[in-house]
């Protein structure tokens, strides 16, 4: 897709429209400038009412996770790891005893780039001669990773917070589908029209499942790993969600961002923060989600250009 085909563009030219706002492009409509009584950018999915700082914490997971929990908040686990060629400068010459006994008290873990975005060189691993592969992987393009201990997540909540309240909220439903006894996954697959990125299947897709038997196709929860935004969410558990989530965003104290949230065994857990905030899957699934994001990015806006 093209940076101008992106939805927030496309929202960034009608809120301008619609309240006089004038508007320059630049860097292949990377960044946005806005005028009104003031001037503002947008550079990719990030607005300018989030602190620096905060912006920093939030794209580092395993810092979030330091300063969540500390908060006493429930947040998953997420011991960092440098790669090995910063180790004079960090010292941590233990690093291999510390990962391999990650996996002999968790059995199953989960390694992404630290500072990782999109479900993108996120692994899961059981073995050693795996986790070698994985952390490999991701020592070749990034500088810092984060280990957590596998979590059979039953729901992913996604909230988009501004000012401290939930402005949208939604579970994120991974791609399914379901036997008929004699189609393979994937012809099931081409069937519903399910593309998802190859190295994001976790079974085997010449595989023949039994009829009404559902199979999951990703473990990963992103929406552009082929999961769907669904807001039937029951109102008690939602409570409980966005009051986590405002809790998180006073404790980092970011302004606008989005908290995910995961369920295990009927416990909520902070999974991370992005202070960029990002809704093209959301957006491009209804009208009526286009016009709730939307809504949140005029607010931002205008209480900047105001
Ligand atoms: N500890 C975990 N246990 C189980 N699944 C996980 C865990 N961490 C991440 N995942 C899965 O991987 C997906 C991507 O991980 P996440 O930490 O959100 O990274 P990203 O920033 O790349 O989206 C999540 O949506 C979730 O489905
Ligand atoms: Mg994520």
């Amino acid at each position: 897709m093209l940076n101008k085909d992106r939805i927030l563009i496309r929202c960034i030219k009608e809120i301008c429209k619609e309240n006089g706002i004038s508007y320059e492009f630049f860097a292949f409509d990377w960044i946005a400038k806005l005028t009104l009584k003031r001037d503002m950018f947008i550079f990719g999915y990030q607005f300018p009412v989030n602190d620096a700082v905060a912006d920093c914490i939030c794209k580092d997971k395993s810092a979030t996770y330091e300063l969540l929990t500390k908060s006493g908040l429930n947040a998953v686990e997420h011991h960092y790891f440098t790669s090995p060629k910063w180790h004079h400068y960090t010292g941590n010459y233990d690093d291999e005893t510390r990962l391999n006994g990650l996996l002999i008290t968790h059995n199953k873990l989960v390694l992404k780039p630290n500072e990782g975005t999109g479900g993108r060189d996120v692994f899961f691993v059981n073995t050693v001669k795996e986790l070698d592969v994985a952390r490999n992987n991701i020592f070749k393009k990034c500088e810092a990773m984060a280990v957590s201990p596998f979590y059979n997540i039953s729901e992913e909540y996604r909230c988009i917070v501004y000012d401290d309240k939930v402005r949208i909220i939604y579970r994120k439903v991974r791609p399914t589908v379901t036997g008929d006894g004699k189609s393979k996954i994937i012809e099931l697959m081409k069937e519903r029209n399910i593309k998802i990125t190859c190295d994001d299947y976790i079974i085997d897709l010449n595989c023949v499942p039994e009829s009404g038997v559902d199979v999951i196709l990703t473990l990963k929860h992103n929406l552009c790993s082929g999961a769907y935004a669904n807001s039937d969410i029951d109102l008690a558990v939602k409570n409980k969600i966005e009051q986590l989530a405002i809790n998180a965003v006073k404790v980092i104290k970011i302004r606008f961002s989005s908290v995910d949230i995961i369920e295990v065994d009927g416990e909520l857990k902070i999974l991370e923060i992005n202070s960029g905030v990002m809704a093209e899957k959301y957006a491009a699934q209804s009208n009526e989600h286009y016009i709730a994001i939307k809504d949140v990015y005029k607010d931002v806006i205008l209480d900047y250009l105001l």
